[in-house]
């Protein structure tokens, strides 16, 4: 099946093929095509051109009408699997508690590991597909999801199998972090459960592999880089590469063993100084900020310029979870990446497209307008241009989702 679409405003997220990832001044461009087409031959980007040459021999037609046609949105870190939800935290956080005092009062990540044991592996799968479904609908086409919320083997494991089967029945491309190492589980002392971690979770993750890669939250009061350096060894043995949740309570230490271990990426990193920035240049591990839990902590935004102007690359995610950013909106996340972290759309673009699907080791595959990728899309609106996209924040923008493809 070739499908056509016609009449594109503009195509922008053009990347050259064998282009994995953008750093530095590569951030500020995007390939952008005026006036344009595109070619879908099943569920691969064909060819594109400008109106002028149209092909003439395909099956079907869609015209965009002056919409602009962008790569899906990939959002390399969330932790959608999760039971119920956390609004009492919610009140708590606004009258004056912290991130940290809640977590310490064993609300947080506990309370939502005690609610993941008492639901069952159908019913998780059914709250967790209907954010998935909620993320494709606003735009996302590539999701990792992480574990985390089990705390103990059998339930980690529950976890990583609900992640497998959303993985099977949805069109989105998923990637699946075991992160174990998310908080200590209920009933160990700290070093047993880093040993747990270590030497009994992450054999059993691997012997059904269930998990493409391994994460542990290395930060104040929950992992430090000794744990991290310990369960990262463990997880190379079984071929997990690494992404961390770093600096983002405190100056953790969490970049540089990410970046010693040549982790994919470096999360969350509200807390950064310039040697953050040293540790990351020359690099292969792709510093990834997390505006969502920003604004809804109220922590510093990530000094996502200064990485920039020093040489590296950005991704952004939208670190869906229950505590600390429960919203998986990509176009949010770039509209607080152009407002508060001070981004271009342009770069914003890179941020939640190339770089994020990098971050997750897909961006061979998807994350930007390459012929020979998935054709995952998004046709807009009739708009000016990208801009519109993060100025017009809350303006409704997707016309048609293109999945593999398919239309939604
Ligand atoms: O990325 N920081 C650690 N983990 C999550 C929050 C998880 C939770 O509060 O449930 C995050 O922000
Ligand atoms: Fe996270």
């Amino acid at each position: 099946m070739r499908t056509c679409i016609s009449h594109i405003r503009e195509i922008v997220g053009i990347v050259p093929q064998g282009v994995l990832r953008k750093q530095g001044v590569e951030m500020n461009e995007t390939g952008i095509l005026h006036d344009a087409w595109l070619l879908i031959d099943g569920d691969r980007i064909a060819a594109f051109g400008e109106m002028s040459s149209m092909p003439t021999d395909v099956d079907a037609y869609i015209n965009a009408e002056e919409g602009l046609l962008m790569p899906s949105f990939c959002d390399s870190h969330t932790h959608i699997v999760y039971a119920g939800s956390r609004e009492g935290e919610f009140l708590d956080k606004i009258n004056g508690l912290s991130y940290e005092q809640i977590a310490r009062r064993g609300g947080g990540i506990l309370n939502s590991a005690d609610r993941l044991h008492e639901t069952s592996e159908e019913e998780l799968y059914r709250q967790s597909m209907e954010r998935l479904n909620e993320m494709i609908q606003k735009g996302s086409g590539a999701i990792e999801i992480k574990s985390g919320y089990g705390l103990n083997t059998q339930d980690e494991l529950k976890m990583l199998r609900v992640i497998r089967r959303m993985r099977e029945q949805t069109p989105a491309l998923v990637r699946a972090t075991f992160l174990g190492a998310h908080a200590i589980g209920r009933g160990y002392t700290h070093d047993e459960y880093v040993r747990l971690v270590a030497d009994e979770m992450i054999p059993a993750v691997a012997k059904e592999n269930l998990a493409d890669f391994v994460d542990v939250f290395c930060d104040d009061g929950f992992f430090t880089v000794e744990d991290t350096d310990r369960i990262l060894r463990a997880g190379e043995q079984y071929g997990l590469r690494p992404k961390i949740h770093a600096n983002e309570l405190a100056v953790s230490g969490g970049v540089q063993i990410g970046v010693k271990h040549q982790a994919l990426s470096v999360d969350h990193l509200e807390k950064t100084t310039d040697a953050e920035i040293e540790a990351l240049r020359g690099s292969v591990t792709m510093p990834t900020m997390l505006p969502g839990s920003s604004f809804f902590l109220g922590l510093p935004y990530g000094r996502a310029k200064d990485f920039v102007e020093a040489g590296l690359g950005v991704a952004l995610a939208s670190d869906y979870n229950p505590g600390s950013s429960p919203s998986g909106d990509m176009r949010f996340v770039m509209a607080m990446a152009c407002i508060r972290m001070r981004l271009t759309a342009v770069q914003a673009l890179n941020a939640v497209t190339l770089n994020s699907a990098y971050a997750m080791g897909v961006s061979d595959e998807v994350g930007s307008i390459t012929v020979g990728k998935r054709a995952n899309l998004i046709l807009t609106r009739p708009l000016n241009s990208l801009t519109m996209i993060p100025y017009m924040y809350q303006t409704p923008f997707i016309k048609q989702i293109i999945l593999n493809g398919k239309l939604l």
